[in-house]
Formats: C-alpha cells, sequence, structure tokens
C-alpha cells in the first residue's frame, strides 16, 4: 500500500524516472516510484506476457475499442488494425487535434514498446541544441555510463550480411549505396545473440514474430529489466503501478503532497490517496511531466512556475514513408521487429535526414522497404491549459509538420531517382506517402535551462526535478533514448552532491 511519506518520490518508470530512483536508491534515500500503468510481468490466458502485432489483444493498447496501429493500411486495406476491449494496455497513442503521440504505459515506459535503437547524436549536433551543456563530460562520461546501464549491444556485422532476419535492410542498404549514400549500423537494446538464435529455431521468438509495439516477451532489455531492477535491488527503492498523479500541492513547510489516482487495469478508479515528499522528481515523459505542471501552474497550485512551463516541446522530425522495392528485390516474409541499420545523411547542408531502416512484420512479403525519418525540424508546439477536460492540450498545426516532409522527400525522391523506384501510397490509411501526423518521439515541454536551471531544477521551486525527454528541446537528430538517460544521469549526480538529498 501506498505510505503518506516518502523522502523522494520519482513520478513514471521511464529512462529519466528509471535513473534517478536508482541513483537515489544507492544513495540510501528511500524513494517510492509512482506509475500509471501496469507491471508486465504475468503472462496471460495464452501464456505470454504481451500480444503480437499481428493479433493484437487488450493487452496492446492503453484503454481504446480499436487498436491504432502506425501502420493503417497495406493495399489500402484496414489490415492493420483490431477491435479490442479497453484495458490498461502497454502502448497508447494521445491524439492531439494536429498530432498523435506514441508512448508507453507501464514499469518502463517507452521501453516496453520501443524499437529498442540506442543511438547517440552527433557531438556537434548535441552542442546545437544543448549547448549550455559540457560536451566532453556528456560523451565522456554519461553517455558511456547509459549505454552500460542500459545493456546496448551491437549486431555480429557478418551475421548481419548472412541473415534471412536482415534481407529487407540489405535491400534498402543497396538503393542507399546506389544513390551514393552512407548507412551506418544501429546499436540496440534488444539481444542481438538471442535474435540469432532465434533465427537459428533454438529459442522461443520475439523480435522475429512480430513482437515489437506492444512489448516484446524475450530478448529486449528493458529498464524493468536493467536500471529498475537495479533501483530495486538497492532495498529503497519500490514501485507503485496503476497509480496515476493528478496534483503536485506544495505545503508551507516546503513539501509537496501528491493526489494519486488508483484504478484498476480495467479503468474503474479504486481510491485517491494523498502521498507527501520532500524531494519530486518528474519522469513522466514529455506530455506526463509537462502536463502535471502546466495544470500545476495554470490552477494556482504551484503559481512561481514559469512561462516557459510547456514550451519548447518537438516531434524530432519525426515521418515515416515507405518505397516500393522493384518484384526482384524480395526482402522474404521473415523480418526482424528491431531495427539495425540507418541512412545518415545528417551532414546534409539544406536537409539533414538520419533515416531508420524499418521492418514491416506482417510475416508475408511486402515488397515495402519503410522508413523511420528523424530530420532537422524547427518548428515547435506547446501546450495549454484545458480547464474543461483538466488536462494539457498539445498545440501544432498539420503545416508545422511539412519541414519534416520537405527534408525526408528531398532524400528519398533522390533514392528513388537512382533505382527508378516510387513510394508506397498504400500504407497510412490514404493516399499520402508521407506520415507526419504521429511521432514516436515527443520532446521539450520543460526544457533544460527554460523551464528549469541546467541540472532539471524546476524555476520558482525547491526540490522539484524534471528528469525525462521534456528537457530535451524538441530533437535530438537521433532516437532520443540515450540522450535522455544520460542526461538524466548527469542530473541527478549533481542533484545528489549539491541539494543535500539524503533521508
Ligand atoms: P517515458 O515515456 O519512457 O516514461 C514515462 C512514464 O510515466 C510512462 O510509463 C507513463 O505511463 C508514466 N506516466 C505518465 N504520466 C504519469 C502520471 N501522471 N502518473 C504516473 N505515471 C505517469 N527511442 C529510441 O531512442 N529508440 C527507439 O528505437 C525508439 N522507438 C520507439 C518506438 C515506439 C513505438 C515508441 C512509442 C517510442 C520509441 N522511442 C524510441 C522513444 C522512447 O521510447 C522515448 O523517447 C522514451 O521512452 C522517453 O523516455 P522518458 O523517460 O521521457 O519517459
Amino acid at each position: 500500500p501506498l505510505p503518506d511519506y516518502s523522502p523522494a518520490v520519482v513520478i513514471g518508470t521511464g529512462y529519466g524516472a528509471a535513473v534517478t530512483a536508482l541513483r537515489l536508491g544507492e544513495a540510501g534515500v528511500p524513494t517510492v516510484m509512482l506509475e500509471m500503468g501496469q507491471l508486465w510481468n504475468e503472462a496471460g490466458p495464452d501464456g505470454k506476457v504481451f500480444c503480437d502485432m499481428l493479433k493484437p489483444d487488450r493487452r496492446s493498447m492503453w484503454f481504446k475499442k480499436r487498436t491504432e496501429a502506425p501502420l493503417a493500411s497495406f493495399l489500402w486495406l484496414d489490415v492493420a488494425n483490431h477491435d479490442i476491449d479497453p484495458y490498461a494496455g502497454v502502448l497508447d497513442r494521445v491524439n492531439y487535434g494536429g498530432m498523435s503521440v506514441y508512448v508507453g504505459r507501464g514499469v518502463g515506459g517507452g521501453s516496453l514498446v520501443n524499437g529498442a535503437m540506442a543511438v547517440q547524436p552527433k557531438r556537434s549536433y548535441f552542442e546545437e541544441i544543448l549547448p549550455q551543456v559540457d560536451a566532453d563530460e556528456m560523451y565522456g562520461k554519461y553517455y558511456p555510463r547509459a549505454n552500460a546501464g542500459l545493456g546496448v549491444n551491437h549486431i555480429d556485422e557478418d551475421w548481419f550480411e548472412t541473415c534471412k532476419s536482415y534481407q529487407f535492410a540489405r535491400v534498402s542498404r543497396k538503393a542507399a549505396q546506389k544513390t551514393g549514400l552512407k548507412t551506418t549500423f544501429v546499436p540496440s537494446v534488444y539481444d542481438f545473440d538471442y535474435m540469432k538464435q532465434e533465427e537459428a529455431g533454438t529459442v522461443e521468438r520475439s523480435a522475429l514474430a512480430s513482437e515489437v509495439i506492444y512489448g516484446n516477451n524475450h530478448g529486449k532489455r528493458s529498464l524493468d529489466k536493467t536500471y529498475l531492477a537495479a533501483a530495486l535491488g538497492t532495498g529503497h527503492v519500490t514501485i507503485q503501478t496503476l497509480s496515476e498523479v493528478r496534483e503536485i500541492i506544495q505545503q508551507q513547510d516546503g513539501t509537496y503532497t501528491l493526489v494519486v489516482r488508483e484504478s484498476d487495469a480495467l479503468g474503474n478508479v479504486l481510491s485517491t490517496k494523498h502521498l507527501s515528499t520532500k524531494y519530486l522528481f518528474l519522469g513522466a515523459g514529455s506530455l506526463g511531466s509537462t502536463e502535471l505542471l502546466v495544470r500545476a501552474r495554470d490552477t494556482g497550485r504551484l503559481p512561481r512556475l514559469s512561462e516557459a512551463v510547456g514550451q519548447g516541446w518537438g516531434t524530432n522530425g519525426n515521418v515515416m514513408l515507405g518505397r516500393a522495392n522493384h518484384v526482384w528485390d524480395t526482402t522474404g516474409s521473415l523480418e526482424a521487429g528491431m531495427p539495425a541499420l540507418g541512412i545518415d545523411d545528417w551532414d546534409n547542408p539544406t536537409h539533414p535526414v538520419f533515416a531508420e531502416i524499418a521492418p514491416v512484420p506482417a510475416g508475408l512479403e511486402t515488397w515495402a522497404s519503410l522508413y523511420l525519418a528523424i530530420t532537422k525540424n524547427p518548428e515547435r508546439g506547446h501546450f495549454t491549459y484545458d480547464a474543461a477536460s483538466d488536462s494539457a492540450k498539445l498545440q501544432w498545426t498539420p503545416d508545422q509538420g511539412q519541414p519534416s516532409i520537405d527534408a525526408a522527400k528531398s532524400l528519398f525522391d533522390r533514392v528513388n531517382k537512382a533505382n527508378s523506384t516510387i513510394y508506397r501510397y498504400d500504407l497510412f490509411g490514404d493516399t499520402r506517402a508521407f506520415e507526419n501526423r504521429f511521432t514516436y518521439h515527443p520532446l521539450g515541454g520543460l526544457v533544460l535551462g527554460d523551464a528549469t536551471d541546467n541540472y532539471g531544477r524546476v524555476k520558482g521551486y525547491r526540490n522539484l526535478y524534471v528528469t525525462d525527454g521534456s528537457l530535451i528541446p524538441g530533437s535530438t537528430g537521433v532516437n532520443p533514448f540515450v540522450t535522455i538517460t544520460a542526461l538524466a544521469e548527469r542530473n541527478i549526480e549533481r542533484v545528489i552532491a549539491e541539494d543535500g538529498v539524503r533521508a
């Protein structure tokens, strides 16, 4: 049961939260983590913890009546989505007017549902987005620490050249090379040795069995197996699941009281409890942490929060697109769910793009090459408080996504020209070739140095901290979780050393 008081509280259990809880636990500080999603460790009636993408059931999504998969169609047929019962499933798609955002729900946050790509940004770009952060320290100390803590590993390049699972990536690489483009291997937190055994048929398949966005039953080093396991191992950290923080109130003595809504997995509210703490860490992700502080400011609970709260949000320039492969360029029916290769055109002077070569794990030949393009889109959105729904609404208009499309189009027009290929127009529900109405990489809202100081301390309040992707100003140029992890490592080290955090 939830105590009335804990010296430290961490909201959420994603990357920033997990790092923070581990380091607090190691420092001997009793810490409660509050997570609105479930702990994913019990098998369902089919003997599995998670369902796959081909036959999704209620475990797939967070309180939806029908799944909302990123590839909405195939040959314009609505084959990707299925009716499900509303339930506290693992993947949420939060739909705002002009933008939808995918996020993980459960102990481990996004690590439960993501593609496991563990990429460090180019140092020059890191210096551009976060100029006030010491890059020597990040690249010398905190990125290595993050990679070690996350269990990042690299693919066996000889195996890559001959395996069935990455035939799709080799087909895309050939097309990139014909265009004169560089490709690069992408480090991962999916265990590539396990994947080898999956292909050899000696272990139960996961990444090779269409398991990705609704969770992986094997192979994935998600946070519950890395940072969070270590945090619990300190003996000072506990995790409360199905516990959503609704409000943050500050008491006269400076301590914080949280209003926590406890539910069951069907969404029935069981109770509303109060938990007080001296040190409060927000790790509820870009959407979650930003909403909590926008609500707190605009309802007058934390009136000294700055105008910067809710600003500086971006999509990391995400765009998805598909190209039609030539009939002779078959990918085979087996595609590893975890990407392992990217097209690196980030040094392009007009349209920098880092494009992940993404699988279509449909279990059949699709003659499609799919990409998640990460582009440098300067547009930023912001959040406003909507009193009627007591929630924060993202303000982002469709035209703000156009720079992302322009960049992706400039790259893939070249690829198509060099290979005499065309785009796929059947993948996103209508006839568009570029899908930029959703992002996997929500970043910003509580930007480092604006809403907080240079170490995530929220301006205007003592002992209140931001630890997650909301610190990053809208863009990282690559997939973001290693950067979120490394920044959290940097910040919590400083906070524990300077702010007197103790039991
Ligand atoms: P994160 O979102 O991980 O965690 C926040 C947690 O807080 C969640 O568990 C949420 O339920 C909880 N929460 C929110 N509000 C709460 C409240 N009020 N009370 C209690 N709990 C609350 N990145 C990458 O680097 N490589 C990749 O391959 C991919 N691929 C990818 C695929 C898909 C499908 C998705 C959705 C995302 C990715 N990402 C990715 C992105 C990556 O997963 C994402 O950037 C991080 O998970 C963000 O980490 P945070 O610590 O910011 O929060």
